[in-house]
C-alpha cells in the first residue's frame, strides 16, 4: 500500500475567540506561498468550528476536540459528531491525554467516540500515549499498544482513523522524546495495526504529537512511521504552525 499523505493538525485546545481566527487568514497565506505535501487541519474549540470553516480558505481542513458517544439527547453541555459535522468539521479528535485524564475518558468511552465520529461520518483521531512514570518503568511500548487495541474500533480503517502518539509527559513540556523512541513506538504502534488489520495496517496515518516545534518538526516528520503532527501551542500562531508544516514543503 502506498504511504499515506501526511495530516499536520492543530489542537487549539480551550483557546481562541473571534478574533483569533485571523490566523486561519494568516495560515492561508503562507501555505499558498510555501505549498506542503501534507494535509492541514485546525481544531478549534466548539465555539468557532462553524466560523473556522467558513473562514478557512484553500485546503485547511476543520476539526471538533472531542465527542459524545451518543448522537442527541438529554446530556447537557455535551456535543455530538453530528453536531460537529454539521457545523462544519470534517474530523474530531478523541481521548486527547487531557480529556483521559480530566474527564476519567477510558479507552471504552474513547472506543466509543470514535465509532460515533464514523457514525457521523467524520474521521476520528485517535490519541494514546504514557505518562513519565509509565516511561520510566518502561511500560510505554505495553501500555501505548494496550490503549490502541482497546481504543481503535473494530471496524477502523485508513479512511476515518488516524492514531496520534502524544506521550503525556510530553505535552506542553517542552520536552520530546528522542527520534529512536518515536521511532520505536511508531513501529510499535504500526505492528499492532498489522496484526489486526493486516496490509491496510500501512495506510493509517500515525501522527506525533507533545511539543513540536518549527525547531523539532523536521527531526521528528522523518521519523520512520510518523506521518504528521498533532500540534498544541505551537499551532495558535500561524507562524509557528507554519514553521511546522514546514517540514513538509514541496
Ligand atoms: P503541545 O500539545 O504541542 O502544546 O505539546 C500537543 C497536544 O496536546 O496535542
Amino acid at each position: 500500500m502506498t504511504r499515506p499523505k501526511p495530516l499536520v493538525a492543530g489542537n487549539w485546545k480551550m483557546n481562541g475567540v473571534g478574533a483569533s481566527l485571523a490566523e486561519l487568514d494568516r495560515l492561508a497565506d503562507g501555505l499558498s506561498q510555501t505549498p506542503a505535501s501534507c494535509d492541514v487541519m485546525i481544531c478549534p474549540p466548539a465555539t468557532l468550528i462553524a466560523a473556522a470553516r467558513a473562514r478557512a480558505a484553500g485546503s485547511i481542513t476543520i476539526g471538533g476536540q472531542d465527542c459524545s458517544p451518543e448522537p442527541s439527547g438529554a446530556f447537557t453541555g455535551d456535543v455530538s459528531a453530528e453536531m460537529l459535522k454539521d457545523a462544519g468539521a470534517s474530523a474530531v479528535i478523541v481521548g486527547h491525554s487531557e480529556r483521559r485524564q480530566l474527564h476519567g475518558e477510558t479507552d471504552a468511552a474513547v472506543r466509543a467516540k470514535a465509532s460515533a465520529a464514523r457514525r457521523a461520518g467524520l474521521t476520528a483521531i485517535i490519541c494514546v500515549g504514557e505518562t513519565l512514570e509509565q516511561r520510566d518503568a518502561g511500560n510505554a511500548v505495553a501500555i501505548v499498544t494496550a490503549q490502541v487495541a482497546a481504543s481503535v474500533p473494530a471496524d477502523a480503517a485508513p479512511e476515518w482513523v488516524v492514531v496520534a502518539y502524544e506521550p503525556v509527559w510530553a505535552i506542553g513540556t517542552g520536552r520530546t522524546p528522542s527520534p529512536a523512541d518515536v521511532e520505536a513506538m511508531h513501529g510499535a504502534i504500526r505492528a499492532a495495526l498489522r496484526g489486526r488489520y493486516g496490509a491496510q495496517a500501512d495506510g493509517f496515518r500515525l501522527l506525533y504529537g507533545g511539543s513540536v516545534k518549527p525547531a523539532n518538526a523536521a527531526e521528528l516528520m522523518g521519523c520512520t512511521d510518523v506521518d504528521g503532527a498533532l500540534v498544541g501551542g505551537a499551532s495558535l500562531k500561524a507562524a509557528d504552525f507554519l514553521g511546522i508544516i514546514k517540514a513538509y514543503a514541496t
